[in-house]
């Protein structure tokens, strides 16, 4: 009884899901887009359409307009990266108010990590929380074990953490990130500004203007300035928060000249919320969704993030002034009549102002990468069903709902999929319940065949994946290169937390 209409008036549910995946449905989505554009956001605005590139125009409310800033980077040299990453609590301004979040290195985002294929990060945490965490570099293909990108670790309070990286030299490059992975509080610490990005860099530069990363994270404060509680509700409909903060700024402004390419950098690091960015105006490519990149760049009017994933993006700055938005989306409802419905509401990120004519970009576009491995080529080793599941645990929702995959929830001790090293499976994940989950595995990433019956065009793989409410997705992974143990589970952090999750071993 899901109660909802899964083709909807608008684009199919599946070219939302994993729009740019398929550029037939990211176009017909621009159209109606488009209209509502025009006919809503060009009034105003615009006052520094003729500022030089590198200052903010104020913004036209007045209310906002910081110039747009980025988490400052730690790069590798000679193969490796040494970086401290102290988590604590921390004072920052957000829009203009003294608020007090928890961040990494005293920044809400921490900083940006960049590395190479190769490299070996060596990361020393050291926890200020007074609370247990740890770390998890989500999306890196590294060992789950040992003192590697082991989420079964955990740091007490005051303590520290030797983590130790070793990326293989064909490490695929893109856009990673890191947040914190203690079962139970990973939706708390995230939500409360624990994350930062990683950057594999490519082994040939592409050539641009310049780069930016956004860091796109969602909060919400109370009226002391630190960050609010979470409902019993918010935790079931997975919480979002009112501000949707992009390097923890509040619709900050960047610059650009006309004619100049640029490469964004997008991490969708919301605890709940499902971004579908658009920046109308201005042209955008799709280089890649999580890790590596597709065959070909896909023009695209919209990109779909559900929690966890990435985009690699390129911006050509074609004139006026555009806003980077995010639009509604409806991840669902918790089932009954009347019960809370998450309604994804939309919010504009950022301003984007171009003025003046800069050196147009007159490099071609980055070469197809290398030829991708499609899986759908090869033979399967085995097939495997996972339901994904909400149900009340007795007295209905007041006692709050189980949220299972497999009809339990995670166990620590417990393995659930023992997988033998060298497979290619393929995954059918089922979504019994009346709310979309996000389903992420660790490690060994997956290659999108259908979503909800249709099939996906070209190779696409991801590490996080839409497991539509009532629907299915299918998916196959090479179990190759990694063993180890460590999770799969929904990326909406609150069911993560509570329960949905479960333990996978390669070996
Ligand atoms: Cu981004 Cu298991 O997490
Ligand atoms: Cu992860
Ligand atoms: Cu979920």
């Amino acid at each position: 009884m899901s109660g909802r209409d899964p083709g909807g008036s608008g684009p199919s549910r599946r070219a939302l899901l994993i729009g740019g995946a398929s550029a037939v449905g990211a176009i017909a989505l621009g159209a109606g887009g488009l209209a509502w554009w025009t006919s809503t956001r060009l009034d105003g605005g615009g006052t520094g359409a003729s500022d030089p590139p590198g200052d903010a125009p104020d913004a036209a409310d007045g209310t906002v307009g910081e110039t747009f800033r980025e988490p400052e980077a730690r790069t590798s040299s000679d193969g490796r990266l040494d970086v401290e990453l102290a988590a604590g609590l921390t004072t920052v301004t957000v829009d203009g108010r003294q608020v007090r979040v928890l961040g990494f290195e005293g920044g809400m985002p921490g900083p940006t990590l960049r590395v190479r294929p190769g490299d070996r990060m060596s990361v020393r945490y050291r926890n200020d929380l007074g609370a247990t965490t740890n770390l998890h570099t989500h999306g890196l293909e590294v060992s789950p074990e040992g003192d590697s990108d082991n989420v079964f670790v955990m740091i007490p309070a005051g303590g520290t953490f030797d983590y130790s990286y070793e990326l293989g030299d064909d490490h695929p490059p893109g856009v990673f990130w890191y947040h914190p992975h203690h079962h139970g509080t990973t939706a708390d610490q995230l939500f409360a500004g624990l994350y930062g990005a990683i950057i594999v860099e490519d082994a040939e530069p592409i050539d641009v203007a310049r780069e930016r990363v956004l860091v796109i994270a969602d909060i919400a404060f109370d009226a002391n300035g630190d960050v609010a509680a979470p409902t019993r509700v918010d935790r079931m409909l997975g919480r979002e928060g009112d501000l949707v903060l992009v390097n923890g700024q509040l619709l900050p402004t960047m610059v650009a000249a006309r004619g100049e390419r640029e490469r964004w950098r997008i991490v969708n690091a919301c605890t709940s919320r499902y971004l579908r960015l658009r920046l109308d105006g201005q042209r955008m490519q799709l280089l890649g969704i999580d890790a590596g990149r597709f065959r070909e760049a896909r023009e695209v009017d919209e990109i779909v993030l559900l929690p966890g994933n990435r985009a690699d993006v390129l911006v050509e700055a074609t004139a006026g002034e555009a806003v980077l938005q995010t639009l509604p989306f409806d991840r669902g409802s918790m089932g009954m009549m009347g019960a809370p419905r998450s309604a994804t509401t939309g919010a504009d990120l950022a301003r984007f102002v171009v003025s003046g004519d800069g050196a147009a970009s007159a490099a071609p576009l980055p070469a197809p990468s290398a030829a991708l491995r499609d899986l759908r080529d090869e033979e399967v080793t085995g097939r495997r069903t996972l339901t994904l599941a909400m149900g009340g645990m007795g007295g209905g929702m007041g006692q709050g709902m189980g949220f299972t995959i497999d009809g339990r929830t995670f166990a620590e001790g417990r393995t659930d999929i023992e997988q033998p090293a060298g497979t290619i499976e393929e995954w059918t994940i089922e979504n019994t319940s009346t709310m979309d989950h996000p389903f992420h595995l660790h490690v060994w990433p997956m290659q999108l065949v259908e979503v909800d019956g249709r099939p996906v065009d070209g190779v696409d793989r991801r590490d996080v994946v839409p497991v539509p409410a009532g629907g299915r997705v299918v998916v196959r992974i090479a179990f190759e290169g990694i063993t180890g143990r460590t999770v799969y589970h929904c990326h909406i952090l609150d069911h993560e937390d509570l329960g949905m999750m479960g333990a996978i071993r390669v070996a």
